[in-house]
């Protein structure tokens, strides 16, 4: 834990989706993720677990996050963070999160949705047969400026890039809670949806074969293979049967303490410097 930074380092550990066909979701997060399903008893709920990577799916309204879950280190450093949201006037809400510890809490942002912060119950499972870690999760929203203001300075996540369409106009923001680049953004939009989570993988390589393992799925990349600019990563994205996107990124940069923020104007390149799609008539 970090002096007066509390937050430092925390790592997404889960995400929770509502959906509303959970069979066909559910057999396309075994096949094209490899999470084994298995019910939550007294719920319309179900945790999908990888080695490296959780969700729980629940029943209800298509396409909807219901809470992203981040764990830190140890009881000390929950403490501390609970604590600087009570300095900063957000009240902390019970973790929503069955896979969370007690004493997990959860705090919810200026567009409703909910990010619990706890100890995770279980550790880390065996290596996946594709590798991919559960690492960042990224939301829009119509107030983009409040967004970043309430996950920067009001739960201490650390500002790593800012898209700007012309000089002032905010179009993203990519945002940390460790050393790597992002563990969430907010992207802007005319109304709060989710937009996407992402699995880090170790390597170029296992970008390959997971876009081998989609084409054997017959499940088609919707977007890349490209590299974005803020993060810097390599990545692919695929979608799941309710339209979410799945992102599988490498290669994600690292960021050294005192880096300022770097700003990015929004156009093509910024979103993928190796360029747009184009497509044979
Ligand atoms: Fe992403």
């Amino acid at each position: 834990m970090r002096q007066n930074q509390p937050l430092f380092p925390a790592r997404l550990h889960h995400l929770c989706l509502s959906v509303r066909e959970h069979e066909r979701s559910l057999a396309f997060y075994r096949d094209a993720l490899g999470l084994a399903p298995a019910p939550l008893p007294g719920t319309n709920a179900w945790v999908l677990s990888g080695g490296q990577r959780t969700l729980i799916l629940e029943a209800g309204p298509p396409a909807q996050l219901r809470y992203a879950a981040y764990a830190v280190g140890d009881e000390r450093q929950l403490d501390a963070l609970r604590e600087r949201l009570r300095h900063n006037d957000i009240t902390p809400e019970a973790s929503p999160s069955p896979l969370l510890r007690e004493g997990a809490f959860a705090a919810r942002d200026p567009d409703g949705g909910l990010v619990a912060f706890g100890l995770p119950r279980a550790v880390p499972g065996p290596a996946d047969r594709l590798p991919g870690r559960l690492q960042h999760v990224v939301k829009r929203s119509a107030q983009i400026e409040r967004i970043t203001a309430f996950y920067r300075d009001g739960l201490g996540f650390e500002l790593s890039d800012t898209v700007l369409e012309g000089p002032h106009q905010q179009r993203a923001a990519f945002l940390r809670s460790d050393h790597e680049h992002h563990s969430f953004a907010v992207f802007h939009a005319t109304e709060p949806a989710f937009d996407h989570f992402s699995l880090e993988a170790n390597s170029w390589n296992d970008l390959r074969d997971w876009a081998d393992h989609f084409a054997g799925l017959a499940t088609p990349l919707f977007w890349g293979p490209g590299r974005h600019g803020p993060g810097n990563n390599l990545f692919l994205m695929v979608r799941d049967p309710e339209g979410n996107a799945v992102e599988v990124s490498a290669e994600i940069e690292t960021i050294t303490d005192g880096r300022a923020p770097g700003v990015w104007q929004h156009n093509e390149r910024t979103l993928n410097l190796w360029g747009g799609s184009w497509i044979r008539s």
